[in-house]
């Protein structure tokens, strides 16, 4: 199969990247970061999450973050939203594209929803319907795709079937995550032709955590299965909260590097994101997870 001649980039790091942050950090800072990666040229960002915060303390302040970005006309602004609690939350924070979250594996949906994967698609559909009433598109994602903390092996056939729930419900597009980063290229190309029999490849993303070093080939791999959009984080941020030991995201700014080397169009400005990516580093007081961005600022 050729390759696509444009991808397009969901950037998680405000949301996948900085929910798993302990140290507190300001609304402005998430702010900013948000402004930096839409003025980088990304043209999806997950800004944040209404969550219990009792959960996940970090995304608290989610609605104080959409009040204060400035939005982009073109560039979609959108959060997590488990239940019709968060979705509401979410409508009077302005809020017009949301996710919904299920798992492929029954132990990471209780540890992270709290409920089955069946209880969880149940309470899914008071979302779509409050949703679509007000004109919102819902993504969904799926966790643990090629690998479960608790459970351990996921079969690609369950996968498949709870992304095809997900898009017989009315979510637009079902994003794929290796939320502990433990597949390999080839088990990617297996789920892609698993769950593409069940819903069309141009409707699913690929969500990589980069904790075994793997996200990069497996996003080629995707790509090979003609897989056209992908999550990544600037700075390589983040981790789950429920998957000890994970990783962050692949980084954006390595995505941007591979896509552009072969010659794939992303609208991304890698210059601009690296920035990005470095001044949210300094607010966190660490090193970026980009290989690109580190191997670039040890040039200058
Ligand atoms: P629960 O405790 O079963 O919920 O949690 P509940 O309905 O019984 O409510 C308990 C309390 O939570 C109540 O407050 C509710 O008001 C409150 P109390 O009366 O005790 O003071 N509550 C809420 N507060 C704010 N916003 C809400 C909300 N809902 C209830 N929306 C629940 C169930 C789903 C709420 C909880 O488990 C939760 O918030 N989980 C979120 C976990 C999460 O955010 N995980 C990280 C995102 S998923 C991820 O990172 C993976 C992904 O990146 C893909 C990948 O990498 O694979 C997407
Ligand atoms: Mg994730």
């Amino acid at each position: 199969m050729s390759l696509p001649s444009h991808v397009r980039l969901v950037e998680v790091g405000p949301r996948d990247g900085l929910q798993n942050e302990k140290q507190p950090i300001g609304v402005a800072d998430k702010v900013r970061l948000v402004d930096d990666l839409s003025a980088a040229g990304l043209g999806y960002i997950e800004v944040g999450s209404f969550v219990s915060p009792k959960w996940v303390p970090q995304m608290a302040g989610s609605a104080e973050v959409f009040a204060g970005i400035d939005r982009r006309s073109g560039v979609t602004y959108a959060a997590l939203t488990p239940n019709l609690q968060g979705l509401e939350a979410a409508l009077a924070a302005g809020v017009r594209e949301v996710a919904v979250f299920a798992a492929a594996s029954e132990a990471f949906s209780q540890r992270n929803i709290n409920c089955s994967i069946a209880e969880s698609l149940k309470r899914f559909e008071p979302v779509m319907d409050a949703a679509q009433r007000h004109g919102v598109r819902v993504r969904g994602y799926v966790s643990c795709v090629l690998g479960c903390p608790y459970d351990g092996a996921v079969s690609a056939r369950q996968v498949a079937v709870v992304c095809r729930e997900l898009q017989a419900m009315g979510c637009y597009e079902v994003s794929l995550g290796d939320t502990i980063g433990v597949g390999t290229a080839g088990a990617v190309r297996n789920l892609f032709e698993v769950v593409g029999r069940e819903v069309p490849r141009e409707r699913l993303a690929g969500h990589f955590h980069d904790t075994y070093g793997q996200a990069l080939a497996n996003i080629y791999a995707s790509l090979l299965e003609g897989i056209a959009v992908f999550d990544a984080s600037v700075a390589g941020l983040g981790g789950c909260p429920y998957a000890r030991g994970a990783t962050g995201n692949v980084a954006s700014e390595d995505v941007v590097y591979l896509l552009q080397g072969l010659g794939i169009e992303t609208g991304v400005n890698l210059p601009g994101l690296i920035e990005a990516g470095q001044r949210i580093s300094r607010v966190l007081g660490r090193e970026s997870a980009s290989r690109v961005a580190r191997a670039r600022s040890a040039r200058e």
